[in-house]
């Protein structure tokens, strides 16, 4: 990934936000955000200049696009202003005692070429170790939230032992597909739930998943064939309705790990829960919950472990990369339309690669 300073026009330095047009109502669209052009200031005292490199899109943050969606995370977003998200950066001005120029960090920022924060009260979730000699995105894909929930998610919840059927729904997805590889070499069967034949394909055939369950088709006839002694894992990224089939279908001290609730995230109304909980009690299953960054204190020891497999070959690393700040909202919008394989991000500065 490339850095560099921003342009200028005049005296004024020029930045490109993706700013929020309107209020999504359900999935989000591309006319949902604008991408404006404003001036960048000079950096004052205790504050730091950092050259956006790319911009993760995760799903959760729809959330806060609603109105009055504000809660001790985020305030809900607000119209005409840059949309928050997780980002990687490079510290380009520094006026603060623990910023360095040159350091490269995952935090919680705006969609914009480059931002500015005050020191002392913003929150860094990664200093990148650039000694790793990776490519910088995987910071926001599987060595960053994305891959660190699939593992606390799937070892710490949902503790299965080889031998043990492990169901990931979104699979193809940035969490899903780690969580099934994750699975895979811990020795257990794996399934996937996906939205079309080709992604059911390149699992299988390419990231050695045992089979894989269209969502669009009968999900309960599928599990009967695919689970015939039930699912011992089921790591749940979507909730809703596919939720509840699973619930039918899981053996005895099954664990349920959500991780999260996609099918949810674009409906206005609260959606019912699952009406056959029960299931938890006759077949003597837990279900949890858990958020990643409570793991916080493991990260390293998460993290050396994926890059272990990686190395060795067994961890395949996958993204759904797309270039420029114009790119940042239509990737967003893919994520909810399913049209991503791998971690969806945006890389700000480059263009496409041409294909060979
Ligand atoms: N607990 C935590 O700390 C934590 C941390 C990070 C992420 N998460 C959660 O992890 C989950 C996965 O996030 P991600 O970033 O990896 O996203 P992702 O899986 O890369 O993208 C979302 C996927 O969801 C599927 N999907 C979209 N609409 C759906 C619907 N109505 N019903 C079922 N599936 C639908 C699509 O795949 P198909 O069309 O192929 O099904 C899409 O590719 C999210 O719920 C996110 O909030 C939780």
């Amino acid at each position: 990934m490339t850095t560099g300073e921003a342009p200028k026009h005049g005296n004024s330095r020029l930045n490109k936000s993706v700013v929020l047009k309107r209020r999504p109502v359900g999935a989000p669209t591309p006319e949902d955000f604008g991408v404006v052009v404003g001036d960048l200031e000079p950096v004052v005292e205790s504050h730091v200049e950092v050259e956006n490199l790319a911009v993760s899109l995760d799903a959760g943050f729809r959330h806060w696009m609603d109105e009055g969606s504000g809660d001790h995370v985020l305030p809900a977003m607000e119209l005409g202003q840059p949309v928050m998200g997780l980002v990687l950066s490079r510290v380009i001005d520094s006026r603060h005692r623990s910023f360095e120029v040159g350091d490269v960090i995952v935090s919680r920022l705006a969609w914009q070429e480059y931002s500015q924060f005050n020191g002392d009260l913003h929150h860094v979730k990664i200093h990148v170790d650039e000694s790793l000699g990776l490519d910088l995105g995987v910071h926001l894909g599987i060595l960053g939230d994305t891959g660190l929930s699939a593992y606390f998610g799937l070892f710490d919840h949902g503790r299965p032992t080889a031998g043990e059927t492990v169901l990931v729904s979104a699979a193809a997805g940035a969490v899903g597909n780690v969580v099934g590889q994750l699975a895979r070499i811990h020795g257990c069967r794996v399934i996937g739930i996906v939205s079309d034949d080709e992604k059911a394909r390149y699992l299988v055939d390419s990231l050695g998943f045992d089979g894989c369950i269209n969502r669009h088709r009968d999900v309960a006839a599928q599990l009967k064939e695919l689970c015939p002694n039930g699912v011992d894992v089921y790591f749940d990224n979507v909730g809703g309705p596919i939720l509840e089939v699973v619930l039918d279908h899981i053996a005895a001290r099954a664990r349920i790990v959500l991780c999260g609730a996609v099918a949810t995230y674009n409906s206005s109304e609260k959606m019912p829960g699952p009406s056959n909980l029960f299931s938890l009690v006759t077949k003597n299953a837990t279900m949890t919950g858990f958020l990643t960054h409570q793991s916080h204190d493991r990260y390293d020891e998460a993290r050396s472990r994926i890059v272990e497999w990686m190395r060795g070959g067994e961890l395949e690393n996958l993204e759904h990369r797309l270039y420029g700040i114009e790119s940042v909202g239509p990737a967003f919008c893919d994520m909810f339309a399913g049209r991503n394989l791998g971690k969806t991000l945006v890389e700000l500065k480059s263009t496409a690669p041409e294909p060979r």
